[in-house]
């Protein structure tokens, strides 16, 4: 299963990214979280990267293919992966179709969560994580069983984003429109683009993707 989870900020391309690697025993390429890795390892590079991301602006595509190009390449991705984040522009997208060509890979489905911009900014505003295995919550919609601990790994060190502010948020959003959004009609033209309502619960959502890829693969 090759699958493209496409979406703005907090449409929930994570959460749900994370349900489908158990489902389908592949991983889950993010380009967010191989960021926050770079910058969270002091270099001269990681210091510009996690400023840019502060801002909610992209990092260079050049950077970012390169990125993805090195990850594809590692055995885990074979039989298949789940990108999350990306392509984010038309670059990313084309350079994406060159590393499949080469790979004599094709994509089974490019899946866009769709989410009213309101509760985008509810639910990235409500957005943390576990500080040990990174385990997804939010202060409304998915709290631990336990209060205070990661139902995952029983950890109680938690996280939030340095861009998950309401500011940043619609700055991200403006992005999403201008630069992403555009890519779209290159994944309908070849048939790919599914379009899941990802205002459902969490639940339904991955329902719905399942159905979705199930039908394809
Ligand atoms: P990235 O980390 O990719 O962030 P993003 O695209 O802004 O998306 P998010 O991770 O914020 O949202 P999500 O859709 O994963 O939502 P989640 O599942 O967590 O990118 C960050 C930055 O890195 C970019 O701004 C850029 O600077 C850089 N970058 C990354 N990729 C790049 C690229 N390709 N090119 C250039 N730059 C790049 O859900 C959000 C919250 O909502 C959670 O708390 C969750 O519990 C809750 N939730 C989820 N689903 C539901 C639901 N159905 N109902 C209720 N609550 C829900
Ligand atoms: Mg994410
Ligand atoms: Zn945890």
């Amino acid at each position: 299963m090759k699958l493209i989870l496409l979406g703005p900020p907090g449409a929930g391309k994570g959460t749900q990214a994370k349900r489908l690697i158990d489902a389908y025993g592949i991983p889950q390429l993010s380009t967010g979280d191989m960021l926050r890795a770079v910058s969270k390892s002091g270099s001269a590079l990681g210091n510009e990267i996690a400023e840019i991301m502060k801002t909610g602006a992209l990092i260079s595509d050049d950077i970012i293919i390169k990125m993805i190009a090195a990850r594809l390449d590692e055995s885990d991705c074979k039989n298949g992966f789940i990108l999350d984040g990306f392509p984010r522009t038309e670059a990313q997208a084309e350079g994406l179709d060159r590393m499949l060509a080469d790979k004599g890979m094709t994509l089974d489905a490019v899946v866009e969560l769709t989410v009213d911009v309101n509760a985008l900014v509810e639910r990235i505003t409500g957005r943390y994580t576990c500080a040990n295995c990174g385990a997804g919550y939010h202060d409304t919609f998915q709290k631990p069983k336990v209060e205070g601990v990661c139902d995952s790994c029983g950890g109680t060190e938690f996280s939030r984003r340095a861009d998950d502010n309401e500011a940043t948020v619609r700055d991200r959003i403006k992005v999403y429109d201008d630069q992403t959004k555009p890519i779209i009609p290159h994944y309908e033209h070849k048939g790919l683009l599914k379009r899941v309502d990802g205002m459902q619960d969490i639940d339904a959502v991955t329902a719905s993707i399942k159905t979705i890829l199930d039908a394809v693969h």
